[in-house]
């Protein structure tokens, strides 16, 4: 039905909102979720698979509102082999006017026996009623056979088949567990081509995980065997190890595109962006020497290498830092850069920012600049990462004072303004500044915290670096991640706990939780 698999043009399916977001430590709220679907159809995507709407009354409103959005890219959710799932699905994605619809069951002996329990028959009648039902509600329908790399190919091929005669548009082969290998996963692919009717006139599509660390690598030999669609992840976030990078495996087609003789529709010089927004929103740190989109990915340091550069850059370098969107300019800003160049660096590192946000970003800037003599790149990137959040309350940080020494607990006291401008006062001692901190930030808002995860990096380089904290926090059986910046990591880290709680009262209030909420941010009542 849909376009044939043959051809150069290999569709890039993102699921860093489904499966990446499902990973622990990953989980996003909806107006993030909005951000980074944003940036995918800035990246030009072709599909965005927003999230397990059946999962939870969340997941639907965040599949639904990214489909209400509709940024470009075809929209797509997960369901299972079962009516509710299948229908919440439709009702979700359908304010897309691109829209699709993924079902999926297991298939592999393991999943069949003790998952599932279900012979191999009741499975082939599943998918073929949940795909009829689907395409009755939806043209565009994709079917994963779960655990295909661990299914016999005989009953893969049945059940492969079955989904293309009931309708299925697309196909998708998970390596679920992230088992195979390149030259097993091109053996199952080809097998499939060979015995598999109509098969060439779907889309064909490869789903890895990196548990053995070769998911990009077993994509592309799905690839070279016929698949035209790849699922991936920004950075690679995902169950376990995760999943196949789309950053990696975009640039090892572009880059290699005299081998592969394959193409992407990806704005490849959005890569870089769209990586530091989806690790500053999940706080999934990029570690230094990730390929591609890592610090390191272009620092020459070796002498021999840098002499080599200087002769002629393709000697050790394979990829352009620009054609990922990395600029290579040593530009630094200060207090006395205006707000022209400050507009022009946010351009250059891939944000967008509208006027108001433009300024508010900029009063950060001049701050930090009032604080530390020279401001790069990565401190601008946290300050727009943070400046979302920074003033949306209802309390903020008017000042903060620690007191260590070693051989004695720590003292805090901090100063907070709530909505109605009224300030309170708070000190407490704890086992080191960043406990006494807390300790003020609990008592002074009411909010009982309990820390899971405390991260600290550097924002940008030098002794005055900036600090970016990323805590996460569970309240009330749920889990929260909060964001700081600074100069002073005590002061990051009190600015990331400080997020949370104003995260907790904004649901509070929104959820009409919290009856005395309103009342909560003044200090009358504290
Ligand atoms: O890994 C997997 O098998 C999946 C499917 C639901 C496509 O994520
Ligand atoms: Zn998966």
């Amino acid at each position: 039905m849909s376009d044939s698999s043959a051809g150069d043009r290999i569709r890039i399916f993102d699921t860093t909102l489904r499966d990446g977001e499902q990973a622990p430590g990953c989980s996003m709220i909806l107006p993030e979720k909005l951000r980074v679907a944003k940036a995918l159809a800035d990246l030009n995507v072709d599909i965005i698979e927003a999230g397990f709407p059946a999962a939870s009354p969340g997941d639907f409103e965040s599949v639904k509102a990214i489909a209400d959005a509709d940024f470009g890219p075809v929209i797509c959710g997960l369901a299972r082999c079962n009516p509710a799932d299948i229908e919440k699905v439709h009702a979700a994605v359908k304010g897309a006017a691109k829209h699709r619809i993924h079902v999926f069951v297991a298939t592999s002996e393991i999943h069949r026996e003790y998952k599932l329990r279900m012979a191999k028959e009741e499975i082939i009648k599943s998918a073929v009623s949940a795909v009829t039902m689907a395409r009755e509600l939806c043209d565009d329908v994709e079917f994963s056979p779960e655990d295909a790399s661990r299914t016999e190919l005989p009953y893969l091929a049945e059940v492969v088949s079955a989904a293309i005669e009931a309708g299925a548009s697309t196909v998708n082969i998970p390596d679920t567990v992230g088992y195979t290998v390149p030259a097993e996963f091109d053996e199952l692919f080809r097998y499939l081509k060979a015995h598999v009717a109509g098969i060439d006139a779907i889309i064909l599509s490869v789903h890895c995980h990196d548990d053995l660390g070769m998911a990009v690598a077993n994509s592309l030999a799905a690839v070279q065997a016929g698949a035209r669609q790849i699922e991936c992840t920004i950075n690679g976030i995902g169950e376990r190890a995760g999943n196949c990078s789309l950053e990696e495996i975009v640039m090892a087609i572009k880059t290699r595109a005299e081998f592969f003789k394959l193409e992407t529709a990806i704005d490849t010089t959005r890569l870089y962006p769209t990586s530091r927004l989806v690790s500053n929103i999940t706080g999934m740190h990029v570690p230094r020497n990730k390929a591609i989109v890592g610090e390191n990915a272009f620092a020459h340091e070796a002498g021999i290498h840098q002499h080599g550069m200087l002769q002629h850059s393709l000697t050790y370098e394979i990829m352009r830092p620009a054609d990922v969107g990395l600029s290579r300019s040593n530009l630094v800003l200060g207090k006395h850069s205006g707000r022209h160049a400050f507009r022009d660096r946010v351009r250059e590192l891939g944000f967008d920012l509208d006027d108001f946000e433009t300024n508010r970003a900029f009063d950060e800037f001049k701050k930090l600049a009032d604080r530390k003599k020279d401001v790069y790149d990565g401190d601008i990137e946290a300050i727009i990462m943070h400046v979302d959040s920074a003033s949306a309350g209802p309390w903020s940080m008017k000042k903060l004072e620690v007191q260590t020494r070693s051989d004695q607990p720590a003292t805090a006291t901090v100063v907070l303004v709530g909505e109605d401008d009224a300030e309170i006062e708070v000190s407490a001692e704890g086992d080191g500044p960043i406990a006494a901190a807390f300790q003020c930030l609990e008592r002074a808002t009411g909010v009982a915290l309990t820390l899971k995860n405390f991260e600290l990096h550097s924002a940008s380089i030098g002794q005055d670096a900036q600090g970016e904290v990323t805590v996460t926090v569970e309240h009330d059986g749920d889990s929260f991640r909060g964001r700081g910046t600074s100069v002073d990591i005590v002061e990051a880290g009190s600015r990331a706990c400080l997020e949370v709680i104003n995260q907790i009262l904004r649901r509070r209030q929104r959820t009409g939780s919290d009856p005395d909420s309103t009342a909560r941010f003044s200090r009358a009542t504290i």
